[in-house]
């Protein structure tokens, strides 16, 4: 494992549905020794509500509201690891914020593991009416203009996470070294 830089700033993982963010998001904060949000949860608790009751309740733009504010709120807390539920960069508040306060690293997987992944839970309301499939294509699609603009593009689709924490983790130095 290469030797862990800890930023002086957040770290922010985007990417689509079932790419790992939360998983590797975990990792990585407990070997910076940095803390971890996920803002799906932040939303949750905020609300009193799972994304999928805030979507069926309130629908999609009030969660996109809720999901801005949480990101703003927690992008002003000292440094931390944030994993950024897959729509919320495409937000251009939210990705100008990104921007000016953290290190932002997109988080790439085929869509055949993505539908693998996903295939675990039914716990998001996107998902859930139609095929996945066509789904995260065209989400992919959408989103990759969006998703271009992070400071560091990762493949997390090979080997286990430990590896994609390596990656990152090498990533990390790589920029501090120019820095
Ligand atoms: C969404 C991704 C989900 C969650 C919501 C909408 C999206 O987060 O925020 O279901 O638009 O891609 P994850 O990327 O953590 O699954």
């Amino acid at each position: 494992m290469s030797h862990a830089v800890k930023p002086d700033r957040s770290i922010v993982l985007i990417g689509l549905m079932g790419v790992g963010k939360s998983t590797i998001g975990r990792r990585l904060a407990r070997a910076l020794d940095m803390p971890f949000r996920d803002s799906d949860e932040e939303i949750e608790a905020a609300a009193g509500r799972s994304v999928s009751e805030i979507f069926s309740d309130f629908g999609e733009p009030a969660f996109r509201d809720g999901e801005r504010k949480v990101i703003a709120r927690l992008l002003e807390e000292p440094p931390l690891v944030l994993a950024l539920g897959g729509g919320a960069f495409m937000d251009p508040q939210t990705r100008e914020r990104v921007k000016a306060t953290a290190i932002s690293i997109w988080l790439q997987a085929d869509i055949p593991t993505l539908v693998r992944r996903v295939s675990r839970r039914n716990t998001r309301p996107l998902l859930r009416e139609n095929d996945p499939v066509e789904v995260l294509q065209r989400l992919l699609d959408a989103r990759t203009p969006a998703y271009s603009e992070a400071d560091i593009h990762l493949d997390a689709s090979t080997g286990s996470h430990q590896a994609t924490l390596d990656r990152i983790l090498e990533a990390l130095s790589a920029r501090e070294a120019k820095a």
